[in-house]
């Protein structure tokens, strides 16, 4: 059997309201036409939204980064765009400004996830879709999936497990990367992904039997577009379960401890990260609190059986209700730190406008 692709690429069209969630129509509008697609392009489509990112999961057998389905995706996300700015939504179109679509949407401001692999007899997926958080968010999440015995015990009771895995690191800073393998390189790799501003974990492989991919996360390029900071926040992540890998509820396991996580009001600030149920997948407090949705699947044949709405579960309530607790301890420093992001990790000019206005003012201390 020929190996199937999924496809996550999402992007943010145009906010209701603010940068809240997802208008129905552009909901509506895209899943229509990537239906249109399905058993010529596509096998299988799903199409969601986490806050006001718009979210197609795709299935095909084209491969990673191929130009035909990513053609795809950014023909129907330009469609929505067109229904976004006849509805005046916020921001609309913004993510579109790039000036064309090169080979794939890398060279576009859409993030995108793709995972290749030979179907198993059973092919369980979970998908991870976030808002108000920046990449490198989900570095402590897959250290404790796929490297920490105490969330996933199957590292030590499961012989497929046994081997361990291997982290693929990406330096966004120096644009150079890292494979290091867990458990023996476990504190080299976490002296880098413990910093997620910098090194971003983009690919987890099994390293028993050649290198199974486990988990990708989404494309990393930053940009400046149309005068505005966009880059690649909100990224997306598709991690495959059981037989191999850790089961479901490893995967889910550490969300129930929530982290926290840079992105929030303005890309600004550190929040929790709170795992929601699709309905809830819409941010308000404060343009947050930053959330994260998590939809499986079965893959039967390229077909996407399901979606479970994996955090839609009172198993979470707990984890939830300590996210507004630290929520409200965070909103007290206001525009201090460690509320706010450090000034090296705000976003770039975030304080020109005052270095400008009051630059000039400063006097050297007296020796
Ligand atoms: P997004 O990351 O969803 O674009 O939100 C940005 C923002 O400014 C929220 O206050
Ligand atoms: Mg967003």
């Amino acid at each position: 059997m020929q190996d199937v692709t999924i496809s996550v690429i999402k992007a943010e069209i145009g906010g209701l309201v603010g940068t809240s969630r997802v208008h129905p129509e552009l909901l509506e509008k895209a899943s229509r036409l990537l239906k249109n697609a399905e058993g010529d392009l596509l096998i299988d489509s799903f199409v969601t939204h986490a806050g006001d990112e718009l979210e197609f999961i795709m299935t095909h057998r084209n491969g990673t980064e191929d130009p035909e389905i990513h053609g795809l995706a950014w023909s129907v996300f330009l469609e929505c765009t067109e229904t976004a700015k006849n509805l005046r939504l916020f921001g609309a179109g913004n993510d579109m400004l790039s000036g064309g679509f090169g080979d794939n949407v890398k060279d576009t401001v859409p993030g995108s996830a793709e995972l290749e692999f030979a179907e198993r007899e059973s092919e369980p997926v979970l998908i991870f879709m976030a808002d108000k958080i920046r990449p490198g968010s989900w570095n402590y999440h897959l250290y404790r999936m796929f490297a920490d015995p105490f969330t996933t015990p199957g590292l030590i009771l499961d012989p497929a497990l046994a081997g361990g895995f291997a982290f693929e690191v990406h330096d966004c800073v120096d644009g150079r990367t890292i494979t290091l393998a867990t458990p023996t390189e476990s504190y080299a790799l976490l002296a880098y992904i413990g910093a997620p501003s910098r090194y971003v974990v983009r690919r987890v492989r099994r390293r028993a039997e050649g290198e199974e991919i486990a988990a990708v996360t989404s494309d990393l390029r930053t940009d400046r577009i149309g005068g505005r900071y966009t880059g690649k926040d909100d990224p997306v992540m598709i991690v495959r379960a059981q037989d191999g890998f850790p089961a479901t509820g490893e995967l889910l396991e550490p969300f129930a401890s929530p982290a926290i996580v840079a992105g929030w009001m303005r890309g600004s600030h550190h929040g929790p990260l709170m795992p929601v149920a699709l309905y809830d997948a819409n941010c308000t407090r404060f343009d947050g609190p930053p959330r994260v949705a998590c939809l499986g699947f079965q893959v039967a044949d390229g077909r996407l059986v399901g979606p479970v709405d994996m955090f839609d579960d009172p198993g979470f309530d707990r984890a939830r209700d300590r996210c507004h607790e630290i929520a409200d301890i965070l909103r007290v420093h206001g525009p201090f730190e460690p509320h706010r992001l450090p000034l090296a990790e705000l976003e770039p000019g975030a304080l020109d406008h005052v270095e400008e206005e009051f630059g000039k003012r400063w006097k050297p201390l007296p020796r």
